[in-house]
């Protein structure tokens, strides 16, 4: 069968990478991918949101099974094209993916259907989110309802700030029409965790968990980013904390979504806090995370290519997921300045020393790259995602941390304390 794979980032080269090892594929394409991918899977020059395009091209190569990485894409409702067409695509519909492309939605469904998340207020008017605000209590947490690569939440310290907040994304409009809407809710505290299942409608399987670092600088400083790096398994996600979520948390929200009439189907990501009082939802996403893919998939075991036909074929009760007893860490190379301004083009030295031990457990993930003539060049804010497992975190984390030292390229930003909170553990 012929796959293709839609998106450009670390995550779709992880899927790319798993996907070649199926045993029932023969080609692999990627729209529009990047240097790393063109490893396993043709690249073409088709944009993710191009939805005539990529269903022309899956038609034209007779693709057997499109899996769609993005989030953007699937909020806008490109399975639904695919499906249109008759043709077989991994990845909830527009009705689906609602639950993360509106958080006003989620947190309504959560509510309706009691599934445990933060206290919240839902806004379109910002008259009344900033007369609310005046009796509220902080920190205070705002969120803008829609897509907003990952930067549409503020946390407020001060009814000051929180003002600015809103003004900033409902006013000022800072992430587009996301904003004609926001959320307003209670700051948890407590440790983060993100937990990737596989949903076939009824039937969720639980992948293993991860953790996410969001900000740029070391000890959890500076801006909000796509993600520095990851850790998977998270110590601190216990066998009881996973009992509880499977009955509160992920069947309730899948059967929501089908009470709803908005079946679901594809990856829900879980973006959970674990505070005094029990897990809470801080977030769903409608696809892998992405750098938490890099740490989860490459532990995995089954032939993912059987677990997504078995999402769509509504079968994944006959599955059974097995994950390696072991660990990973994902460190992030960045460009210099990264997330607000930096540089492009300078080329990357080390790739084949990381990609020679594969089988020793270690990876390099493209985000940000470029084949030209001088070789393979930076192409944007995340480049590489360093991967290297170990039989426990600690022994991860340090051949992870190893392997970044393999590669070279001029502006080259990590942070040092990817997975230092396994120390805590
Ligand atoms: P989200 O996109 O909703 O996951 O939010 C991005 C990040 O903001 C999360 O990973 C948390 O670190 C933080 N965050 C979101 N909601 C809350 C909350 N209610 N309390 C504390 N932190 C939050
Ligand atoms: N790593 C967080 C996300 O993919 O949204």
């Amino acid at each position: 069968m012929n796959v293709l794979i839609v998106g450009s980032g670390g995550r779709e080269h992880v899927l790319a990478w798993k996907i070649s090892k199926s045993s029932h594929v023969d080609k692999i394409y990627c729209a529009p991918g990047n240097a790393g991918i063109e490893e396993y899977a043709e690249c073409v020059p088709i944009g993710v949101m191009d939805f005539e395009g990529l269903t022309a091209f899956a038609k034209e190569k007779e693709i057997g099974l499109t899996v769609i990485g993005m989030d953007d894409p699937l909020v806008g409702g490109v399975v639904d094209a695919f499906e249109a067409e008759g043709l077989r695509v991994f990845g909830p519909s527009k009705a689906a993916a609602i639950l993360e492309g509106s958080k006003a939605f989620s947190k309504d469904l959560m509510k309706k259907y009691n599934i445990p998340t933060a206290a919240y207020e839902n806004f379109d008017d910002p008259e009344k989110a900033l007369a609310y605000l005046e009796t509220a209590q902080f920190p205070i947490v705002l969120k803008a309802d829609g897509l907003a690569l990952g930067k549409g939440v503020l946390i407020c310290e001060t009814l000051e700030q929180a003002k600015d907040g809103v003004k900033e994304i409902m006013l000022d409009k800072k992430f587009g029409s996301a904003g004609n809407q926001m959320v307003i809710e209670e700051f948890l505290t407590g440790r983060e965790v993100s937990v990737l299942t596989f949903v076939d409608g009824n039937t969720v399987k639980v992948m293993t968990s991860a953790q996410d670092h969001k900000r740029a600088g070391d000890g959890d400083t500076g801006l909000n980013t796509g993600g520095m790096g990851t850790f998977s398994p998270s110590p601190f996600y216990t066998e009881e904390i996973d009992e509880f979520c499977r009955t509160h948390i992920y069947q309730p929200t899948v059967d929501a979504m089908r009470a709803e009439g908005r079946t679901f189907k594809g990856i829900i990501f879980f973006g959970l806090m674990l505070t005094e009082k029990g897990p809470r939802v801080l977030e769903y996403n409608a696809r892998f995370g992405d750098p938490e893919a890099q740490v989860v998939i490459p532990r995995m075991k089954n032939d993912i290519v059987e677990v997504m036909e078995a999402c769509i074929d509504g079968t994944l009760a006959d599955i059974e997921l097995e994950f390696e007893d072991n660990a990973a860490v994902c460190v992030v190379l960045a460009s210099e300045g990264y997330p607000v301004k930096y540089e492009k083009g300078y080329v990357i030295e080390g790739l084949d020393t990381v990609k020679a031990k594969e089988q020793e457990g270690y990876y390099v993930f493209h985000a940000g790259t470029k084949k030209t003539d001088q070789g393979i060049v930076t192409n944007g804010g995340r480049v590489l995602g360093v991967t290297a497992k170990g039989p426990d975190l600690k022994t991860a984390r340090a051949n992870a941390y190893r392997a970044t030292e393999w590669i070279q390229f001029q502006g080259k930003y990590m942070r040092h304390d990817i997975g230092k909170a396994i120390d805590e553990a």
